[in-house]
Formats: structure tokens, sequence, C-alpha cells
């Protein structure tokens, strides 16, 4: 099977996705924040280190609106090397987001999506996009089915679907619970677009679904905050077999040593979602929490057998 780790703004920074990279290795594929196209175009260096390491194996996800600044986006990130997949998401329905026509808010316009997704295609690797089931509170297939033919009709193959309609004017929070998951029309989508990879998103975070799905032959899952709640929880459900926690937690410190934006409370959030099921999790993260500097938290982690 395999896993991509959902973009998330304020948690898929380079510190969470280094570690999750580094428990599960190359069966999770990791996706940075939605980055907007103008801060690649008008800050292009800062933007592209601040985010990714030097090793970096995460897509980019991007937003823009603008087929023009696209353009010139893409031009950039087609000379990164470090950067080997670019992700467009269409599904975000924050109200800066939706100010700015990005996102969930794009797809009110369909000609201004082509027009986007022709620049996007100039991207000389991966390339996918990430959306929504619907827009609104109501199901309407036909939304869903006009979009996954414009992708494939332009050769975008590979789409992210969170199984529920975006709404508009309702916040984020409410947007990840209030329109309801349908499982189901995501697989009429399959069913319609055969040649298309569609990958799963929302809620999938129990072995019940991982079966209903595997038994509808998916075998690809994009996750979010359960990643964030337990980064070891498919070893929980025995989905992955993760044989050496500690080193992975030292090797996700040590890949920082010489990052440029080193924040070591940022450092130790992400290494927080790795201990939430041991057994003394409160006292080791107090522990932690007291360490201020990059060699007492490495040392940390060296001298304390937390996973024996
Ligand atoms: C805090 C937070 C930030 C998010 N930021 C983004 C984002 O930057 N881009 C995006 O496409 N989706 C974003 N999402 C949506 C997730 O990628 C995902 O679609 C959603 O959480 C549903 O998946 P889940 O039920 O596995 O968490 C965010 C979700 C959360 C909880």
């Amino acid at each position: 099977m395999n896993y991509y780790l959902a973009p998330m703004m304020g948690y898929t920074d380079c510190y969470f996705r280094s570690l999750v990279e580094n428990i599960y290795g190359n069966s999770v594929t990791t996706f940075s924040e939605m980055i907007v196209d103008k801060a690649i175009i008008h800050n292009e260096t800062k933007t592209i280190t601040k985010h990714f390491l030097k090793n970096n194996k995460s897509a980019i996800q991007i937003a823009g609106s603008d087929p023009e600044e696209i353009k010139r986006a893409i031009n950039i990130l087609n000379k990164v090397d470090i950067i080997k997949h670019v992700n467009f998401n269409l599904g975000c329905p924050s109200s800066r987001v939706q100010e700015n026509m990005l996102g969930l808010a794009l797809t009110q316009k369909y000609d201004l999506v082509k027009k986007c997704l022709f620049e996007l295609i100039k991207y000389n690797k991966d390339v996918s996009v990430k959306c929504r089931l619907g827009l609104g509170m109501n199901e309407d297939k036909s939304y869903i089915f006009d979009y996954l033919k414009l992708f494939y009709e332009i050769g975008i193959k590979k789409v992210f679907i969170h199984c529920r309609n975006g709404v508009l004017n309702l916040d984020t929070k409410k947007n990840r619970t209030i329109p309801k998951i349908n499982y189901n029309l995501f697989l009429e989508c399959c069913d319609q677009f055969p040649e298309m990879e569609l990958i799963p998103n929302g809620e999938v975070n129990d072995l019940e679904t991982f079966k209903f799905f595997q038994s509808k032959n998916i075998t690809q899952f994009m996750i979010g905050r359960q990643f964030a709640k337990d980064a070891f929880f498919l070893e929980k459900l025995d989905l992955e077999n993760v044989k050496k926690k500690t080193a992975s937690i030292i090797n996700t410190i040590n890949e920082l040593e010489h990052y440029k934006y080193l924040n070591i409370n940022l450092l130790k959030k992400s290494i927080f979602t790795a201990l939430s099921n041991i057994s003394n999790s409160k006292k080791v993260k107090k522990e932690i929490s007291v360490i201020n500097n990059y060699s007492g938290l490495l040392n940390y982690f060296e001298r304390n057998a937390i996973w024996s």
C-alpha cells in the first residue's frame, strides 16, 4: 500500500515531513503546506530553502489563480532540482484563500481553472491536483465528474480527492467535519475514470476504512490529521512495520543540523506527534519541553531508550 501525508498548514513543515519520512521510508510520500505562487515568484530562494531541506523528498503544494503567475512559478520550479512533484490546491476553503480566488473558490470558475492547469502542466516532473468532491452542501456529481474529465483531458491523471464537499463561507474547521464524507461517490469516480489514479482523503483513520477501500481495490491513501495525532499510527494499525523508532527521531534531528531556519520549538512539536502512544508520554514530553537547544534534544534521544 502507498500512503501520502496530506498537506496541512501549520503541520507539514520540513520538520514533520522529515520525521514521517524517517519513520516510514518510501511507504509515505509527504506534501508541503500550501505555498502561494506569489511567494515562489517574489521570494524564491527563501521560500524554497525554508520549506525544503537539501535532501528533500516531498512534493510542493502550490496555489494560484492567475495563469501568468502560475507560469512564472512553474518556470522557477522547473529549475529546482530538489523538488520533483507539484500538487495544485483546488480544495482549500479558508476565507483568506477564498478572498484571493484560490483553492476551492477558484473552482467556481471552470475556464480559469483550465487556464491555470494549462500552465501547471508545463512543470517537467510529476503533477497532481488536490480537490473536493463537490462545492456547497448538496451532492452534485457533475462538479467532480466535470473536473475529473478536465484534469484527464489536460493530462493530469493523479488526483487526491478529499471525500467531502467544500463549502465557501464556512470556516476551515467546520469544512473538515460538516459536509459529509461520501466514499461511495469517490468510488463512482473511480468507476467513471478507470485510467486515472484517484486517491481518497478524509478520515481514512481506522482499519475498517482501510479494509473497505482495499475490498474495492484502492491501495493508495492520503491521510492528514491522524498522522499529526500519532505519527506511528500506521504501525499501530499493523499496516506498516517500523523497526528503529529512536533512530528515526535521531535521523530527523541530524537532518536538521545545518538547516538555516531551525526553530527548536517546531522541531519539538513534530517529535511530540511520535510520542503520543508511549506509556510515560506526559513525563517524556515534559522533559523534552524544557530542552531549548539542538544538541540537548539530540542528546536526549541518544541517551534515553524510549522504545526499548
Ligand atoms: C490544520 C490543517 C491544515 C490544512 N492545510 C491544508 C493545506 O495547506 N492544503 C490542503 O490542500 N489541505 C489542507 N488541509 C486539509 C488536509 O490536507 C486534508 O484534506 C483534511 O485534513 C482531511 O484529511 P484527514 O481527515 O485525513 O485529516 C489542512 C487540514 C488541516 C487539519
